[in-house]
């Protein structure tokens, strides 16, 4: 039995124009599948033996999750408001400190809210041989093997066995640079990190009490005076602004020793960019990925969001085109990832 921990705070810039602040990534719809990346996220556990979820998102999103969840019949345990954004690990903390609260040491399943799995029973079977480790006080992550030298994730060094597909972590770096990603997939050592971790609550406050005393302790101070209504748990404001900003993997991954990893092959990907979108998506012959009113003409491997207006490419190949009713994006799709520049500079710009 666990709990699963729903972290859906980020804001998904480089999935502009139609991820934006006022609505990110995990709160839309992005395959027309008619939910949303939320709403997956928590479907699929679905034939796992778990408690309610605890979400824990941004004060400013609070109606979005609200409205998601009673779409999805699905009844939070707990949903804590973030008064301002300081990254995951002081988002994972407030979970854990809002259960122990409730006297409840349960293991914690923490997800992030923007990942797609073409195969959900490998990743309930990775699950499952994640518990008992776990209930051992062990923090586990759930590792991928990687295929290209991505510099947006962790990389996990394999040390011993401990199961079956379960290993101890001989080091962890996150988002490490191009020639170190490349290393690492030449040497065939390496796992990506999949950004999901199970753990105790206790295990992860005790971890974080030693490698990042300080970011637990405002932490602490935040929920320790927080408010609570029957819908929402909101840390003080004032309290939780003085938390450093800090990730998991940088806090807590990279430092600890009691780590483990669950190697796990789930067709798993994290929908970071448009580009990922087009790879999870299901391509017709031509390899693209049309949705709205498109109309595609000698066009090839591309994707094209039409949401608001009729768009019709000509001669496309490897594009990302999507409308919004204010923005167009029109792109190469092995430049995606620079849409986060573009967000920076709109912002900057205001
Ligand atoms: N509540 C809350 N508050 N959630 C947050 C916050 C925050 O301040 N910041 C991010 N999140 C949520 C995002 O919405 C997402 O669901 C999840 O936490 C992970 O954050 P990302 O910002 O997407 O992390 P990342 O992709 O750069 O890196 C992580 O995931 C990679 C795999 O996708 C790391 O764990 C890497 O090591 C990992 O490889
Ligand atoms: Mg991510």
């Amino acid at each position: 039995m666990f709990t699963p921990v729903i972290m859906a705070g980020g804001s998904g810039s480089r999935l502009w124009p139609l991820s934006r602040q006022s609505s990110p990534k995990q709160f839309l719809d992005l395959n027309g599948s008619g939910t949303t990346l939320l709403q997956e996220t928590l479907a699929r556990l679905q034939g796992l033996e778990h408690a309610a979820p605890v979400i824990v998102s941004n004060d400013k999103y609070r109606f979005l999750v609200a409205e998601q969840l009673r779409q999805a019949e699905i009844e939070s345990l707990a949903t804590i408001l973030e008064p301002c954004s300081r990254n995951t690990a002081p988002a994972i903390a407030l979970a854990a400190l809002g259960l122990l609260q409730h006297g409840d040491d349960t293991i914690m399943l923490v997800l992030a809210a923007d990942h797609h799995f073409t195969r959900p029973q490998e990743l309930h079977q990775a699950i499952e041989k994640g518990l008992p480790l776990a209930e051992q006080g062990k923090l586990v992550t759930f590792g991928i093997t990687p295929t290209r030298p991505e510099t947006g994730y962790g990389y996990i060094k394999t040390g011993p066995t401990l199961a079956e597909d379960a290993f101890s972590i001989a080091e962890f770096a996150e988002k490490p640079d191009l020639a170190t990603a490349e290393h690492y997939l030449e040497g065939g050592q390496h796992l990506w990190n999949s950004g999901m971790f199970m753990f105790r609550a206790s295990a992860y406050l005790h971890e974080l009490e030693r490698h990042d005393p300080e970011l637990l302790t405002h932490c602490k101070a935040a929920m320790t005076s927080c408010t609570q209504d029957p819908d929402f748990v909101r840390p003080n404001a004032d309290l939780f602004s003085l938390c450093p900003d800090d990730s998991i993997d940088y806090a807590v991954m990279e430092k600890t020793d009691n780590a483990c990893v669950v190697a796990m092959d789930a067709g798993w990907s994290d929908i970071g960019s448009w580009q990922s979108l087009w790879e999870v998506s299901d391509q017709d012959s031509s390899g693209n990925v049309a949705l709205g009113d498109a109309y595609l003409h000698d066009t090839h491997n591309s994707l094209v969001h039409a949401h608001h207006r009729h768009v019709a490419t000509i001669g496309l190949d490897n594009h990302i085109v999507v409308e919004t009713k204010d923005a167009v994006l029109v792109a190469h799709k092995e430049q995606s990832q620079k849409v986060k520049d573009i967000v920076q500079r709109l912002k900057a710009d205001r």
